[in-house]
């Protein structure tokens, strides 16, 4: 029989409690929510023409050349100059093949656009997508007009005439003349909000969907870099597009054998859209900056002391980006983007998993110069990967010597790590530092391996270690899944939250966990017991309880973990009355390796049941291997 004491109401669960976390990792941004379709849309890949294929019917010497103008333009400095000499339709054209090909669906608009500068008009460009088949099924014909020795920008929208998974999109050149192409681009119109240039509807609206906390970005490893000319520098991913530095991304090389030649960071999707995005799904932002540090897991390159003072104002010129009055330098940047408004930024983070002395000395040059001039912010501090090593010992003693605000810790351990940790944050200091629950996944085989699935186990052993994240709201202020998205043709990395094709969208058994806690979780903590004791594994059980005192409910989440049925009979003590009904969404699976797959419905999935009460008392039926949440009202 459990308990639940729905009148001794003890820590209020933060608003942030659950969120997500975002990183352009498994094509999370390129070739993911950024819905840009085209691959090296502006030529600056490493290999120029990544992406792009010349069909020519003859070879003519230098009829497609990539130029560089690095001199007067170091942002984007490529560009292709095309010659058409009596060039007929098809003779003489550039394919793109997209991210892991182009999704193209039926009656849908395209919008393309590019950048172009030419002497004397004469070459017309005949845009077209392209089936797997290399049938064509939607084109435009877009003629440029300007002669000019400045560029323009030309724009056409056209209709697909088919649906393809996997299609591809070309130009095909007609006439005589010389042509210079930039930033050639192509947008499907079902954009999130409809917003041109914009991020990918169905993904965002799984985010959405999830009514998260906060939101997390840009990462993880990319705000770190292999090195740190690499690292994330918010100020080159604001303002026009062809404007934002592209760089190469963390995880274009080959991490557990999946190599990645083609992923780069073009940031079409950059901090101002990011913190858009926040504000859309009521989520508060938080930002990650570059501690000063690279990626300690490569090269460990270190910024000296004395050198910090640029990477420290990047932070201080964020707060005033995001919160600035519109008079204010960066504040009026926000309002030249379309945002007169302030962010209302409330936390940022210092660094992602870096440790040793050489990141507590300089995240305390950061707190200082932050706390001094924005007291009011919260500062996240990382504490890297270990959470049960002497690395980790070390920066935690540390951080919380200097009376961190909130540490960030990761976990990416096995099923049974969570299981056993439920009760990780029982005995915890209540009066330190915060914890940030900012990176973790049940791994269904090791950390770092691509036999990591998304099956029932792990979401089951999350949800399970999650009753103690909300046990301890008085200590955990934030806790995200990590990595959020992954590209099914394009992962470097598994598992991931919620997976994508070119066309469709699945949430893991995993996102069903984290939408269950998300969208049930109450404003404060009350105690749920067995024999007067938090429930976190007698008979493999685990369990937390909550008050929503917006909508006046007691919410309970209970795993039963093991393969056997449980009935629970559950008494709620201290409440005056309650309206005899319940809500129970209950996930289950007796296959422990049961994922959700594109394509298909989930096989995980919440089913729906109402529940009577008698009195204060109610039956619970616990199927083998499930997690319950019962909304009761009161
Ligand atoms: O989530 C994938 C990676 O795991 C993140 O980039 C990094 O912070 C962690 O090591």
């Amino acid at each position: 029989t459990f308990v639940v004491k729905a009148g001794e109401v003890k820590a209020p669960i933060q608003s942030t409690m659950w969120g997500v976390f975002f990183e352009d990792i498994n094509f999370g941004a390129d070739g993911g929510i950024y819905a840009e379709l085209v691959k090296n849309r502006s030529f600056e890949f490493s290999k120029p023409m990544m992406g792009w294929t010349i069909q020519r019917k003859e070879f003519k010497e230098g009829d497609v050349l990539v130029l560089n103008r690095q001199q007067t333009n170091t942002a984007n400095p490529r560009f292709i100059r095309v010659t058409a000499t009596n060039a007929e339709k098809g003779s003489l054209s550039l394919t793109n093949e997209g991210f892991r090909g182009i999704g193209i669906k039926k009656d849908l608009r395209y919008d393309f656009s590019v950048m172009y500068r030419q002497q004397t008009p004469g070459v017309k460009l005949n845009v077209e997508l392209i089936n797997a088949k290399g049938d064509v099924i939607g084109s435009t014909v877009v003629n440029p007009e300007a002669s000019a020795s400045d560029w323009k920008k030309a724009t056409v929208s056209f209709l697909a005439t088919a649906t393809e998974p996997n299609g591809k999109f070309r130009i095909s050149f007609e006439g005589n003349g010389v042509i210079d192409l930039d930033m050639i681009s192509l947008f499907p119109e079902d954009t999130w909000k409809g917003r041109p240039g914009g991020m990918r509807a169905d993904m965002i609206q799984m985010l959405a969907d999830m009514k998260p906390g906060f939101i997390r970005f840009p990462g993880g490893c990319i705000v770190e870099g292999f090195d740190l000319s690499q690292r994330y520098q918010w100020k080159k991913t604001i303002g026009p597009v062809e404007e934002r530095q592209l760089s190469i991304n963390r995880w274009n090389f080959e991490f557990a054998h999946r190599p990645a030649p083609d992923y780069f960071q073009t940031f079409g999707l950059g901090f101002f859209e990011y913190f858009q995005l926040a504000e859309d799904i009521g989520a508060e932002p938080l930002p990650i900056l570059n501690c000063g540090m690279s990626c300690q897991f490569n090269t460990a390159e270190v910024v000296p002391l004395d050198q910090l003072g640029p990477y420290v104002q990047d932070a201080l010129d964020l707060i005033e980006f995001a919160n600035g009055d519109v008079n204010s330098t960066w504040g009026k940047k926000r309002a030249e983007l379309g945002h007169p408004a302030p962010f209302n930024l409330k936390m940022l983070g210092v660094g992602n998993e870096n440790w040793g002395p050489q990141y507590v000395e300089r995240l305390k040059i950061f707190t200082k110069a932050i706390k001094e001039k924005y007291p009011d912010i919260k500062i996240v501090n990382s504490s890297g990967t270990d959470p049960n090593g002497d690395r980790f010992d070390y920066l935690n003693t540390s951080l919380r010597s200097m009376k961190a605000d909130i540490i960030d810790e990761h976990y990416y351990r096995r099923p049974e790590w969570f299981l056993q940790n439920a009760k990780r944050y029982d005995q915890y200091d209540r009066n330190g530092s915060k914890v940030f629950a900012g990176e973790y996944a049940a791994q269904s085989d090791k950390t770092v391996s691509v036999n990591n699935r998304n099956n029932w186990l792990t979401a089951l052993s999350e949800a399970a270690f999650m009753t103690g994240l909300e046990r301890n709201a008085d200590v955990v202020f934030m806790a995200s899944y990590a990595p959020l998205f992954a590209h099914a043709e394009g992962w470097q990395w598994t598992p991931d939250l919620i997976w994508v094709d070119n066309l469709n969208v699945i949430g893991s058994a995993n996102y069903q966990v984290q939408k269950l806690y998300s969208i049930n979780k109450g404003t404060h903590v009350v105690p749920m017991l067995l024999k007067n004791e938090a429930i976190a594994g007698q008979d493999s059980l685990y369990a937390s309880a909550s008050l929503d005192k917006n909508t006046n409910d007691i919410i309970l989440k209970v795993v039963n973990a093991s393969g056997k049925e449980q009935q629970s009979e559950i008494t709620l003590e201290g409440v005056k009355k309650l309206a005899g009904k319940a809500t129970l969404y209950q996930l289950s699976s007796e296959e422990l390796d049961k994922v959700n797959t594109l394509g298909n419905p989930p096989s995980i999935a919440p089913v729906e049941k109402q529940l009577s009460l008698k009195g204060k008392k109610m039956k619970l039926s616990l199927a083998p291997y499930s997690f319950s949440v019962v909304r009761v009202k009161m």
